[in-house]
């Protein structure tokens, strides 16, 4: 049976909704972002996934919120995708689990592992595993874009965790041992869903804490410098 049945969340017709959409998790990193636009208007505020849609250097941008994890993050995504999204490009943090990343250095997924089970396994045991990549061609732009903009980066596959304060005593060790570079909430969803739903995907991380190194956690209001930066490389990358 087709189950095309939404956007239901989402409350915005076709055409408010650009082929190019920056996702991210915070409604103020949202807004941050969307101040880079021309002409930004809101085109959803319905259950606090504001999406602003304008244009960058001539070129239609939607920035949308999709909140934490993966069953807020995926369900923006579908709904997107229902309204005419093709690229969507994931602006998030990330826990560093190499050393030598500073707060606000970026990490470009090259591949997402889904922690097993979703945050209920998490808490309790583990389940199957699978394995998820960005599109090759937003790839590539991201880090053409970073390399220009200067900025430290590293680059390879992350795993996405549903449960941030669950992770076990032998999270870092395990995930690293496997080459893992960095945790964080959201991309083996995206990326999956940029295989099941004919969507280029692929996202560009922040620092925002290590688990390797004592950097602190930085708040919304210390990335903001950050933000600004990397909202350029994203933007660059997008169009
Ligand atoms: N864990 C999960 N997600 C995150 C983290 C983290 O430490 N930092 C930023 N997003």
């Amino acid at each position: 049976m087709e189950r095309l049945i939404g956007p239901i969340h989402i409350k915005a017709k076709k055409g408010d909704v650009a082929e190019r959409v920056i996702v991210a998790g915070d409604p103020a990193r949202v807004e941050q972002v969307s101040k880079m636009l021309e002409n930004p208007r809101v085109v959803n505020t319905n259950r606090g996934f504001i999406i602003y849609t304008g244009a960058y250097k001539g070129v239609p941008v939607s920035v949308a919120v999709h909140g934490v994890g993966h069953p807020s993050s995926m369900l923006v995504v579908e709904e997107l995708a229902m309204l005419g999204a093709k690229v969507v490009i994931r602006f998030g943090t990330c826990g560093a689990m190499v050393k030598g990343l500073k707060i606000g250095d970026i990490v470009i997924p090259t591949a997402a592992a889904y922690y097993p089970g979703g945050a209920f396994y998490q808490y309790l045991k583990e389940a199957v595993c699978t394995a998820t990549a960005p599109h090759f061609d937003v790839l590539k732009t991201l880090v053409e874009e970073t390399q220009k903009a200067g900025v430290n980066y590293v680059l390879g596959p992350v795993v996405s965790s549903d449960a941030f304060y669950a992770e076990d005593p032998e999270f870092v060790k395990k995930w690293t041992s496997r080459g893992i570079v960095a945790v964080e909430m959201e991309c083996a969803g995206l990326f999956m869903l940029g295989a099941m739903r004919n969507l280029k995907t692929g996202a560009l991380l922040m620092v925002s804490d290590s688990l390797v190194e004592e950097l602190g956690f930085a708040s919304a209001e210390e990335l903001r410098e950050y933000v600004n930066r990397a909202s350029k490389i994203v933007l660059e990358a997008l169009i």
